[in-house]
């Protein structure tokens, strides 16, 4: 058995010179007021051990992070249909590109992109009766934590300055591919990626992702095991945009990271790990959080490759 706390103790030295290196994200003005000096890190495993590192306690954005959330529940709903509305293939471009929505005349490359989100926000609406108040409930019960909530201002500060996310769902709009009112849809979007967690929080609400022997049933939303295992396959491919490859070659493990901050990542069948740090890398990703992440499946010599 691997000692995991030793191990986040020798990652935490290692990672201390990035400490400073990156920029949290400020397009959306309420995340420019968080501290950017922080580190937390947690791995859950399967049979309930917790471990962790750092700064615990404090709730963060989990921004595209939620957008895993929002696939489990429009693949739940819609099934193989979903696909017809968006593709499975890696981006290659910045998680907010409007050039390649164009190319693809309006079917986004991945759920992940913020294209793909919106798309997925808009089946949300039109399948549930009351998209808010469910969506919440489901992250609520995926993550075993009634506490967990919006932040109404995060949501509001990113729909004063979302110009390039309302360019997007009007391009999705003009080619067919948005069946609610673009406002309703986006208002719903940054609903969505407002919700907070800890990295103590992050890590058990991916737990479900790397547990093949529960079965994925939550708030009336059931995947089956081969669904799991595709959304593992979307985030391994997809979930940190033109960052997947990089991401990939150092970590190995199925995962995906927000502006926030806040990584999740899954070892399946063993445990699901979460980091955050809010300094970015030029693509948006957590510098240390990734760096983490490497430095764990090296030292442990666990990871899905
Ligand atoms: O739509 C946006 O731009 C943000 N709400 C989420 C983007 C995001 O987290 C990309 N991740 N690295």
């Amino acid at each position: 058995m691997k000692d995991y706390n030793e191990i986040l103790k020798e990652i935490a030295i290692e990672i201390e010179p990035l400490r400073h290196i990156g920029r949290q994200a400020d397009y959306i003005p309420a995340l420019a007021k968080v501290n950017p000096d922080r580190f937390g890190m947690c791995i859950t495993s399967t049979d309930g051990i917790v471990t962790e590192y750092g700064d615990m306690e404090e709730r963060f954005s989990i921004q595209s992070v939620t957008k895993v959330f929002s696939l489990s529940m429009s693949l739940s709903l819609k099934g193989e249909q979903l696909w017809t509305r968006v593709s499975k293939e890696p981006s290659g471009a910045a998680f907010n590109s409007l050039i390649q929505l164009e190319l693809d005349r309006g079917i986004p490359k991945n759920p992940f992109i913020n294209a793909g989100a919106i798309v997925l926000a808009d089946v949300l609406m039109s399948e549930l009766e009351s998209p808010l108040e469910e969506y919440l409930a489901f992250v609520r019960a995926i993550s075993n934590d009634p506490t967990i909530d919006y932040n109404h201002e995060v949501a509001s500060s990113e729909r004063e300055k979302g110009y390039i996310n309302a360019a997007i769902a009007n391009m999705l709009k003009y080619y067919g591919n948005l069946d609610n009112d673009i406002e309703d849809v986006l208002r719903f979007y940054f609903m969505q990626c407002s919700v907070e967690m800890n990295c103590r929080q992050l890590s058990r609400a991916f737990l479900p992702f790397a547990n093949r022997k529960s079965e994925f049933l939550f708030n009336g939303i059931h995947l089956t095991a081969s669904q799991v295992k595709r959304i593992n396959a979307i985030m391994q491919t997809c979930g940190f945009y033109n960052d997947a490859g990089e991401y990939s070659y150092l970590v190995g493990l199925p995962g995906k990271s927000g502006v926030g901050g806040g990584i999740g990542a899954v070892y399946p069948g063993r445990y699901a790990v979460a980091t955050w740090s809010p300094r970015l890398n030029e693509k948006g990703n957590s510098v240390m959080g990734m760096k983490a992440l490497e430095l764990l499946t090296t030292y442990t010599n666990e990871s899905i490759f």
